[in-house]
């Protein structure tokens, strides 16, 4: 899979990309990264890539063609692949694991950093562009969203992470939040690890995670999807752990 990413401060994209699992999986070659800087494709000799807006008001706008230019020459350098533009905004759709799922499946996904007020609805339009938030607040350039999008897609990429089976387990991979995990020493400042985990009873720990994961969800996150495609015997098998741990005192 091919990231594209159209940029004024490539620098930031390379090196935040560059470390930790990210950096490894671009060594390992599990996915490519093309970094674009916008202002290679300015109007004029000065790098101009950004003007007023029209109607009023304050601030500057990415004008469409630098970013048509360069979003043109990216799809065309990999023309044998759909090419999927993301513009990252706040007034996209709202980043979910959902989305991420989907667009790991993708060849060319190419997203769009804009910085200042945003960007010319006409480049948006152009290239069909799919706008896309990471959450309701609003930040000073679309870097740190292609980012948070970038390392959400690449870890769900083959090879990646060390083992994929892991996922099912995590927060939000069956549209549920993890549970509550220990490491050494079993009682740390007087608190012990719950002691079905120490007991090596393989089904008993599974049952009391999963327990756990429903419990958190419905206190944390009770719009989650996971606890709607929860089964009888799920909800059945839950209530006897945790109903058993409260007993226990
Ligand atoms: N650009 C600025 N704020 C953003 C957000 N919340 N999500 C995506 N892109 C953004």
């Amino acid at each position: 899979m091919i990231f594209s990413v159209l940029t004024l401060f490539p620098d930031m994209i390379r090196n935040a990309a560059g470390v930790s699992i990210l950096g490894r999986a671009l060594a390992e070659s599990r996915f490519e990264l093309d970094v674009v800087n916008i202002r290679d494709f300015a109007v004029n000799d000065y790098g101009k890539v950004d003007d007023q807006i029209y109607g009023g008001g304050t601030g500057m706008l990415l004008m469409a063609e630098p970013l048509y230019q360069a979003a043109k020459a990216q799809c065309a350098k990999y023309s044998e692949m759909p090419c999927h533009v993301i513009y990252l905004s706040p007034r996209g759709r709202k980043l979910d694991q959902q989305m991420v799922e989907s667009l790991a499946g993708k060849s060319h996904v190419m997203l769009v950093c804009g910085h200042y007020e945003g960007v010319d609805e006409r480049f948006l339009e152009a290239t069909q562009a799919v706008e896309v938030s990471i959450g309701d607040y609003v930040l000073t350039g679309g870097e740190l969203p292609a980012l948070v999008l970038m390392d959400a897609v690449a870890r769900r990429l083959p090879g990646v992470l060390p083992s994929a089976d892991a996922f099912e387990d995590e927060s939000h991979g069956a549209g549920l939040l993890a549970e509550p995990q220990y490491t050494r020493p079993a009682v740390w400042q007087e608190r012990a690890v719950p002691p079905v985990l120490l007991s090596g009873h393989a089904a008993k720990i599974a049952a009391w995670r999963k327990a756990r994961q429903i419990e958190t969800t419905i206190r944390r996150r009770p719009d989650l999807d996971g606890l709607r495609r929860l089964s009888e015997e799920d909800w059945r098998a839950a209530f006897d752990v945790l109903s058993k741990e409260t007993d226990d005192g």
